[in-house]
């Protein structure tokens, strides 16, 4: 077993866990932060993603070991109390989910995506959110509602929450 410590969303957790275990794996199971979804097992849907030292990564394609010290941040992690995250309220404005099994990642990729172009236009948001898969919208409304959502980043800089 290895002794590491995490701190999610702002709180630190120490957890004994076997060396092979996922990132993913920790939060769901052993934190509790089911937002955070399991899609695929070859890496490609990014359902799972969160933020890690404010980068976003895939938590499956990583141990938790490689994350000791790190901090993390998950979807439940975003919003403030009742009020939700700019990225969260684009999505909503936007119908920008429809099943909802993509859009914790979705909107995690989003909102790292945002902060580090606030201007993103149509294709900025197409070509930088290429690993994260949507088996339902079609991506108009995702497209729409990251746009908006960047821009609401930028008026807003008190509300990023997020790595
Ligand atoms: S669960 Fe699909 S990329 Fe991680
Ligand atoms: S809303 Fe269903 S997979 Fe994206």
């Amino acid at each position: 077993m290895a002794d590491i410590t995490l701190i999610v969303n702002g709180m630190a957790h120490r957890i004994d866990v076997p060396p092979n275990t996922l990132l993913v794996d920790v939060l769901r199971d052993r934190l509790g932060l089911t937002g955070t979804h399991i899609g695929c097992d070859t890496s490609q849907c990014g359902a799972c993603t969160v933020h890690l030292d404010g980068r976003p990564i895939k938590s499956c394609t990583i141990l938790a070991v490689q994350a000791d010290g790190g901090g993390v941040t998950t979807i439940e992690g975003l919003a403030q109390g009742a009020t939700l995250h700019p990225m969260q309220e684009a999505f909503r404005t936007h119908h920008g989910l429809q099943c909802g099994f993509c859009t914790p990642g979705m909107i995690m990729a989003a909102v790292a995506l945002a902060k580090s172009n606030p201007e993103i236009d149509v294709a900025g948001v197409r070509h930088g959110l290429e690993g994260n898969l949507c088996r339902c919208t079609g991506y108009q409304n995702i497209v729409a509602a990251v746009i908006d959502g960047a821009r609401a980043m930028a008026q807003s800089p008190a509300k990023q929450a997020g790595g």
